[in-house]
């Protein structure tokens, strides 16, 4: 039988370039292997105030992107978090095996809970903290044996691995101690305008971000005017944030590794790095988004489909747990 997988993007903002190499990308090459559970995660966008038009768009935007990015409705069950009540209700319960303490540690949410305040906790939303509990439910409810996640996650995981473990043994359950598959680090895409920070969707600065929705003209000036240095020769290092990035992006789009990445390189200006970036970028998203607009009409249905599959297995689990709880 296959092993089961589990992923969930937040419904925060627009997809990047950063998503689909980091992400995306080894997603789609991973659902032939696994039985694959991919959700937009809609509620954990509620952490931090978000607009409900705004919160609306990125949900179908996000669905219809993973459509045309590849992910096989047959293969991977697609689905939106919010449509599984079942996560909610889980999350509820695994409450009551978490700590404040523990919750309180995570770095996600001393960093987060650092912007919005000055040690003012009357400013610091609940879900900021309870976040991680919600992602526990995500995973139990499906019982995998693997879940993907960028490498600022693997706090999380670990966290949900003790909740795992806590509940087998107060009540007795069965849940796997589900394993990280960690997104490639070397795909790690980073800022275009500050190139020692990761491309981030929920930038503010306008052109350090390549957006899957950008128009191809768009992206490709970006890339013209992203952060190098005085140098003017092509080769990884750590003291070139900038190049080195280009060149992941190069090595991402083109499937090219190292050393053919830079031998196409050998002798050639910055000029010329970013020309071709930018045209292999603009390309990418110029047949990204026809798939797009082909894919955004068809989201109810592939998510009603999904979220029938996901909720037979969810409200399955979700009763067994509650029966050995005493429910
Ligand atoms: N917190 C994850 C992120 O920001 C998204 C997420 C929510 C997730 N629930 C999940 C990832 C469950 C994996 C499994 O990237």
């Amino acid at each position: 039988m296959k092993k089961r997988l589990v992923s969930g993007i937040t419904a925060t903002g627009k997809l990047t370039i950063g998503n689909f190499l980091g992400s995306i990308k080894p997603s789609i090459s991973l659902q032939n292997e696994y039985e694959n559970f991919i959700f937009v995660a809609d509620l954990h966008a509620l952490t931090l105030p978000i607009n409900s038009q705004e919160l609306a768009e990125n949900r179908k935007s996000i669905f219809a992107f993973y459509l045309a990015c590849g992910f096989d409705p047959e293969k991977t069950v697609l689905f939106f978090q919010s449509e599984i009540s079942e996560h909610s209700e889980l999350y509820w319960l695994l409450q009551s095996a978490t700590t404040i303490g523990e919750l309180s540690r995570m770095t996600q949410f001393k960093d987060k809970a650092r912007l919005k305040q000055e040690n003012n906790t009357e400013k610091v939303p609940t879900g900021l903290l309870t976040y991680p509990i919600l992602m526990t439910a995500d995973i139990l409810l499906y019982n995998p044996n693997f879940v993907t996640v960028g490498a600022d996650q693997l706090q999380h995981l670990e966290l949900t691995r003790k909740i795992a473990q806590r509940f087998n043994k107060i009540y007795k359950t069965n849940f796997n101690i589900p394993r990280a598959i960690i997104s490639d680090s070397s795909q790690k895409i980073m800022s275009l305008t500050n190139p020692e920070h990761k491309m981030s969707k929920s930038s503010k600065s306008k052109n350090s971000t390549i957006f899957l929705s950008d128009t191809p003209e768009e992206a490709y000036k970006k890339i013209q005017k992203a952060q190098t240095d005085s140098e003017n020769k092509i080769y990884f290092s750590k003291e070139k944030p900038g190049v080195s990035n280009l060149l992941n992006i190069f090595m991402g789009f083109t499937g090219k590794n190292k050393e053919e990445s830079l031998l196409f390189f050998e002798n050639k200006s910055y000029q010329f790095l970013k020309k071709t970036v930018g045209k292999i970028v603009a390309n990418f998203l110029e047949n990204l988004q026809e798939k797009y607009k082909e894919n955004l009409v068809l989201v109810e249905i592939f998510a009603k489909k999904g979220a029938k599959k996901a909720k037979k297995i969810a409200s399955s689990n979700l009763q067994k747990i509650k029966e050995k709880m005493g429910l």
